[in-house]
This record gives structure tokens, sequence and C-alpha cells, in this order.
């Protein structure tokens, strides 16, 4: 029985020490101490034992249980430890390492101010339209009055992409569009993209940006576009600015209007950058759409009257963030673009 015992012993101890996990240790100690285990069963012999030996093997076998309970909780804690070791080396983080976080972008200083552009007009009761930048000669100069020789319509101003069809010169022509597809009264601004072929400098670029603005009702006067202009630009750059319409000429405007306000720097007074004269220059053309803009879009020039208005957003930004070369807004440079 002694011996039987002592190999129990000796193979549940080889048993724990080839175990490779966590699980297996349970099944160890329902195969030796489990109701019908090794071990109990041995024990379950102990009537046969003689009467006066039992105390010795009883004593052994207490020792030999003993003995594998602390093998196995020994070999439980060390699996334990094991796996929370490996835990730890799993999750290990490297807090020296810079966290790649996902920049949030914001609206290019252009996009925010023709954003704010056309809130003003649409706080004035303006309606936000859109027209596309390849345009038809008929739309960009013919619907629009512009003579034959007009000099803009030369090869070396504009880009032509056929004999008909162009890249905008202006945003004029969403004009006709507008015209044509709705009925007066009609009050609208559009914003975009234009093309002229000039040579890249601190104030020009090929590509720039303008805001068009038409209005048609019955009984529409100059004083109604001064009105409109004066108000648009003291809600954009303060009330303090005055404006000043000067006779121009635009082929489809009569009679049309350049229009200065007062200097950016000196707000009127005078000073170096605006030549003291007080004026900042040509902020927008504008004018009284030529009647017979109105006949080629089909409406009656003896009903209808109407204005309409044109301005450089390019240049209105380069004012509002103080900015002296057009380039900036174009070569898409973060250091600069983060700024805003
Ligand atoms: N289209 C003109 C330009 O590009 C501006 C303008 C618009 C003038 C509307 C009068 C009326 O210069």
């Amino acid at each position: 029985m002694k011996d039987r015992l002592k190999k129990i012993k000796e193979e549940a101890i080889s048993d724990i020490k080839s175990l490779s996990n966590l699980e297996s240790l349970e099944n160890i100690r329902i195969k030796y101490m489990g109701k019908k285990g090794k071990l109990t069963s041995v024990l379950r012999e102990m009537g046969k034992v003689p009467k006066e030996e039992r105390p010795v093997v009883g004593q052994l076998a207490n020792e030999i249980r003993q003995e594998i309970e602390k093998e196995l909780s020994g070999a439980r804690e060390n699996f334990k430890e094991k796996l929370k070791q490996e835990k730890i080396e799993k999750e290990k983080i490297d807090v020296t390492i810079t966290k790649r976080t996902k920049k949030l972008g914001h609206s290019h200083p252009l996009l925010s101010t023709i954003e704010e552009l056309e809130n003003l007009f649409i706080s004035m009761g303006f309606s936000v339209v859109e027209g596309p930048e390849i345009e038809t000669v008929e739309y960009n100069f013919d619907a629009l009055n512009s003579p034959e020789n007009h000099p803009s319509r030369d090869l070396s101003d504009t880009f032509y992409l056929t004999e008909n069809i162009l890249l905008r010169t202006h945003t004029s022509p969403v004009q006709i569009r507008a015209m044509k597809t709705m009925k007066p009264p009609l009050k609208i601004v559009s914003a975009g993209r234009t093309f002229r072929f000039d040579d890249v400098d601190d104030t020009h670029s090929p590509m720039f940006h303008q805001l068009e603005g038409l209005v048609i009702d019955e009984k529409v006067t100059m004083a109604n576009l001064i009105d409109t202009i004066d108000i648009f630009i003291k809600e954009l750059f303060g009330k303090d600015m005055e404006t000043r319409f000067r006779p121009h000429h635009f082929p489809f405007t009569e009679p049309s209007a350049e229009v200065d306000v007062s200097c950016f720097s000196c707000k009127g007074k005078g000073c170096p950058v605006c030549d003291g004269t007080g004026w900042s220059m040509e902020l927008l053309g504008c004018g009284m759409v030529h009647p017979k803009v109105l006949e080629n879009c089909g409406i009656d020039p003896e009903k209808y009257s109407g204005f309409a208005f044109g301005m450089g957003i390019d240049r209105i930004t380069m004012v509002k963030y103080g900015l002296d070369d057009i380039r900036l807004l174009f070569e898409n440079d973060n250091r600069f673009l983060e700024q805003f």
C-alpha cells in the first residue's frame, strides 16, 4: 500500500510538471483526488490495511495528498503569473511615441469670404445660384452685348477650349442663365472661379474668383443699386466705410460704374497706401442691366429693369486678411493656411 501511494505521488508530480496550460491542471486534480481519482480509490481500501499499520499509512496518505495539492497550487500560480506577464507584454504601450492625431481641416480663407458674402446677400433677400466654369462664347460675350471686336474676346486674353467654348472670363454669364431660366422678379448672387490670360504676379492670377449679383423687377432704379452696394460695403467692412461711384463702361450695363470704397488703412483720411486719396480703388463693377441684355433673355425692357454688380473675391479676401500677395491663396502651403 505504501508503495502504491508513493508511486501515485511520483506519477502525480511528473504529470503536473509536464502540464502546458491552466485548464489541464483541473483534469489532473480529478485524475488523482476526484471521487474516482487514483489516490481516493487507494484510500477507500484502507479497510484492508492491518489495523496497527493504519495510522502510519493514513498519515502517509495525508502527506501525499497535501504534497500533490501543494504542487497543484504552485503550478496554478505559475500559470497565472505566466499569463499575467504575457498580457502585460501584449498590452504594453510606449508613452514616448507621439500620438498620430487626425487634424481637422477648416475652410480656405477664400471659401470663408465667399460664405460671408453669400450670407450677407442672403440676409438682404438674395438667392444663391451656380453657373458653370466652362461657358459658351454666346453666354460669356454675345448675350452680354459684348461687341465682336471687344478686346476681352481676344485669343490672348481668354482661354478658348474650342471656337465656341471657353473658360468664363467673369461670372456675368450666370446673369444670362438666371434670366433665361427664372422669371422676374429675381434677386440672385453667384460666386465662383473665373479665368483670364494673365501673367502671375502679386495681384494677378489666371484663375481668380468673382461674385456676381443681379436684381430684376419692375421700377428698379440706380438708387436701388447704390443703396444695395452701400449697405453691403458697410456690413462687410464697417459702418464708417464710404462708397464712391465713378462712371465707367461695361457692354452689359448702361449706365455703368466702378465703385471705390474708403481706404482700408486710413478709413478715408489719406495715407501712403491710398496715395493720399482716401480711397481703395475699383472694388467692384456695376450698372443698370442693358435693355439689349434683357431682350436677349426674353425679358421685356419696357416692363422690367434691373441692376447687376460683380466683384473680385480674391481682392476682398486679401483686404480682409491683410495679405499682400494673391499667390498665397493658391499655393496651398499649410504653413499659410493653418493661420486662419
Ligand atoms: N463682369 C464685370 C467684370 O468682370 C463686372 C460687372 C458685373 C460689371 C456686373 C457690371 C455688372 O469686370
